[in-house]
């Protein structure tokens, strides 16, 4: 019901604050939390353009904090904001973390995703809000309130995989940009991008893991008919980390030179770089750039990238086509 989300509105924005507060306000928030933030590059103005908080040590920290502003352990519990143990205890989900809200599009925030601190490897290294009422983590992406205004002047959107990517892309001067977020890139989210653009540059983590969700993600973005290009990070390298070895004028000439067609990207990477010359490795290709091909529904843009590939394969064409339209009829 409408009134259960605008509880669930207000008493996540209170959370939202009181991570704000702790960051600020409390001796562990700014020791631990702050000085993290401090640390991976982070001023104060970006740190509040985007809400960063903390959560404290404590398994009651929020939880005591709401209850004493009159919110319910009920509407804490819808929120995602604490959990119930065998014995029925409630406790608070996010401890000893730093805290990212997650805002909708219009910024109410909805959820919050928060990176823990230590290094040991024991816990999971982002956890997020459950799906609750109001969060349906398919539909979301991480920064489009902050982004959706800069998306549409420049007519063209970074998608990202961490939060970090894109509050270092701000920070770079550079604001149309969204990550999925641990997700895979879902249909709902490249319909959310496209209310604003047809335009997509994929900015994936420089692993094997970030070249295959790129991968996956090109072909998702292909099948609803938006362009894509995309920027390969060196080995290691994720925008948020490459952006910090260099100056934001630098970065941003590198993102813009780099950005590759969909076509091109895929062929640098499968042929490592052109210095892949074994004739079955080109066979397996040019069948995977087709199968990308096949994927766009517009007629016309198939048969210009059926061109670009047949140059930059070498190949003729005409076979192009021929396996393109099998695979066209096999799609039916
Ligand atoms: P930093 O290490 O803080 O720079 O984070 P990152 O964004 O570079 O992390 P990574 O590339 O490993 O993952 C990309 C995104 O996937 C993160 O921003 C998270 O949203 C999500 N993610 C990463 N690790 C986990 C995890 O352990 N659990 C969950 N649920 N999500 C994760
Ligand atoms: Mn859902
Ligand atoms: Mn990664
Ligand atoms: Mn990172
Ligand atoms: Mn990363």
């Amino acid at each position: 019901a409408q009134n259960e989300r605008d509880s669930l509105f207000i008493v996540l924005g209170f959370a939202g604050k009181f991570f704000q507060d702790q960051l600020f306000e409390n001796s562990e928030g700014k020791s631990i939390g702050l000085s993290y933030f401090k640390e991976r590059g982070f001023n104060e103005a970006i740190i509040k353009k985007f809400e960063l908080g903390y959560a404290l040590d404590e398994w009651d920290g929020l939880l005591k904090a709401a209850k004493a502003k009159g919110h319910t352990e009920e509407m804490l519990l819808k929120a995602g904001l604490i959990l119930k143990n065998e014995k029925n205890r409630v406790y608070d989900r996010f401890r000893a973390r730093v805290v990212f809200p997650i805002h909708n599009v219009s910024g109410k925030t909805i959820a919050f995703g928060a990176r823990t601190l230590r290094t040991d490897k024991k816990e999971p290294k982002y956890i997020n809000s459950p799906e609750t009422e109001v969060y349906h983590k398919s539909n979301v992406l991480y920064g489009i309130h902050q982004a959706k205004q800069a998306i549409r002047n420049e007519d063209m959107c970074y998608l990202v995989e961490g939060y970090t990517d894109v509050i270092s892309l701000h920070l770079a001067g550079v604001e149309n940009v969204v990550a999925s977020s641990g997700t895979s890139l879902t249909k709902e989210q490249i319909q959310l991008i496209s209310r604003y653009t047809k335009n997509i540059t994929v900015l994936y983590d420089g692993d094997s893991a970030g070249i295959k969700a790129s991968f996956r993600g090109i072909n998702m973005i292909l099948e609803h008919d938006l362009d894509v290009h995309a920027v390969v990070f060196p080995e290691g390298e994720d925008p948020d980390s490459f952006s910090k070895t260099m100056s934001s004028e630098a970065f941003k000439t590198y993102l813009k030179e780099q950005a590759q067609d969909f076509i091109t990207f895929k062929t640098n990477i499968l042929t490592d770089g052109g210095r892949d010359k074994d004739p079955s490795n080109k066979v397996k290709v040019i069948r995977e750039v087709i199968e990308s091909i096949a994927l766009i529904p517009d007629g016309i843009k198939r048969s210009v990238y059926i061109k670009t590939c047949a140059g930059l394969l070498d190949i003729q064409e005409q076979v192009l086509i021929t396996e393109l339209n099998k695979l066209l009829i096999q799609q039916q």
